[in-house]
């Protein structure tokens, strides 16, 4: 028996890796905090560019600061004509999720600062991470479906340009407001899978790019980020109002895991999930599909949770992907749009917790307990093998 066994914690369950002053998720009573302050507090009073500057800065900004700031964030609103023309090249059936992972990579390449590793540099190159990502995206959907490309617009918040650049029609307030909320929601989260592994890359002391683009691939797991994605195509693929209870007995009866349920922190409901679940049902749409859709996932969350107290699981509910999805169709977002929109937020925990891993850096370093081979095997020649 190895002499480490004792301390095995599979998928690191219950362990403390870091220190943070990012975020809190109180599991038990279903509470999330950004630097102390309430998600509900934040979503409902702030926009996208005032909570991204509280998790870089550790307070919210006054007027002058938020300015300034929304200044930084639009002189990086654009992209190179070379960046352009690669988005250009790249297969129109490429995930969204890929092409985000290989232009942040390529935007790396673009980065002039990139081998200046002062924490003023490396901040400049947050700020353009976070301003680019969605360009990158909203860019290939132009180009994938052959209409005309959308140039970036500096009168538009950060929410209201992405909306502008999807489909070049002028977002509504009420779109920019529920898609705004819907960012800061997803923006940080304690030491989820992709910051975890945006820290192990960082601990490294590998730049900041080389972190963003690691995280971009766990987000695209689908027992994370592309859970979304998933969930609205579970929906989608049930017809009628009273096939959603047969579906979900077929699911359980088949011990299949059903997305957007559990979550390994949360015990009660996820607040994301009150949230955006209030939001879709308020976000009128005048689309019968749509009206549908949203009977369809309220009845399939109600049946879902009775099903899962009835076999005494009492702490699976529904979690920030069930009902997000719901929210960006009725927006009009393409499905495979799902997940990059969870990257865009959640670009800015990550570059977050970047900063916060240097401070005071320790290469994460752990061990697998060994269950190979007898150790000293006899080697074998090639011909006796
Ligand atoms: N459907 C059915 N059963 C479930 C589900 C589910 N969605 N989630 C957990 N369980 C059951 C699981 O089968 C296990 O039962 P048993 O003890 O009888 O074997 C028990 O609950 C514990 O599950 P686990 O998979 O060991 O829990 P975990 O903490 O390792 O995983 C999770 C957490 C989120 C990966 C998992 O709940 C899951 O796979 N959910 C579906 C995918 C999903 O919605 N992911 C999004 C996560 S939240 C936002 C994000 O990170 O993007």
């Amino acid at each position: 028996m190895p002499a480490n066994s004792e301390n095995y914690f599979p998928g690191l369950e219950g362990v403390n890796v870091d220190t943070t002053r990012l975020s809190y998720v109180d599991g038990q009573k279903g509470n999330l905090f950004y630097c102390g302050y309430s998600i509900e507090d934040l979503a409902e009073h702030c926009n996208f560019a005032e909570v991204t500057y509280l998790l870089l800065h550790g307070e919210l900004p006054n007027q002058k600061e938020l300015d300034d700031f929304q200044e930084e964030l639009l002189a990086e609103r654009y992209l190179d004509p070379h960046l352009k023309s690669i988005i250009t090249l790249t297969p129109k059936d490429g995930h969204p999720m890929a092409v985000l992972q290989a232009l942040v990579a390529q935007l790396a390449m673009h980065d002039k600062e990139i081998a200046d590793r002062s924490l003023e540099a490396k901040r400049r190159k947050a700020i353009r991470i976070i301003a680019k990502l969605p360009l990158v995206v909203t860019y290939f959907e132009n180009v994938r479906t052959g209409m005309r490309t959308v140039e970036p617009r500096m009168d538009l918040g950060h929410a209201a340009n992405y909306l502008w650049m999807l489909t070049g029609i002028e977002p509504t307030p009420e779109a920019v407001k529920v898609f705004d909320t819907a960012l800061t929601l997803h923006m940080d989260h304690g030491c989820n899978n992709s910051t975890f592994t945006c820290r192990v890359v960082s601990s490294t002391e590998a730049d900041i790019y080389s972190a963003v683009v690691a995280a971009i691939g766990s987000l695209s797991g689908p027992l994370h980020g592309g859970a979304n994605e998933r969930v609205i195509h579970m929906l989608e693929s049930i017809e009628e109002l009273d096939e959603v209870e047969p579906f979900i007995d077929a699911k359980i009866a088949s011990k299949e895991k059903i997305m957007g349920f559990g979550h390994r922190v949360y015990k009660v409901m996820d607040p994301r999930a009150k949230i955006l679940r209030e939001l879709a049902g308020s976000f009128v749409v005048d689309d019968p599909e749509m009206d549908k859709c949203l009977k369809k996932a309220n009845l399939f969350y109600k049946i879902t949770e009775e099903r899962f107290q009835a076999k005494g699981k009492m702490d699976i509910w529904p979690n920030v992907d069930f009902f997000s999805g719901v929210l960006y169709k009725a927006l009009g977002l393409p499905r495979d749009f799902f997940t990059p929109v969870f990257a865009i937020s959640r670009v800015v925990g990550w570059v977050a917790h970047h900063f916060e891993q240097l401070e005071d850096n320790r290469i994460y370093r752990p061990r697998f307990i060994y269950e190979g081979a007898e150790l000293g095997r006899k080697f074998k020649d090639m011909d006796k093998r």
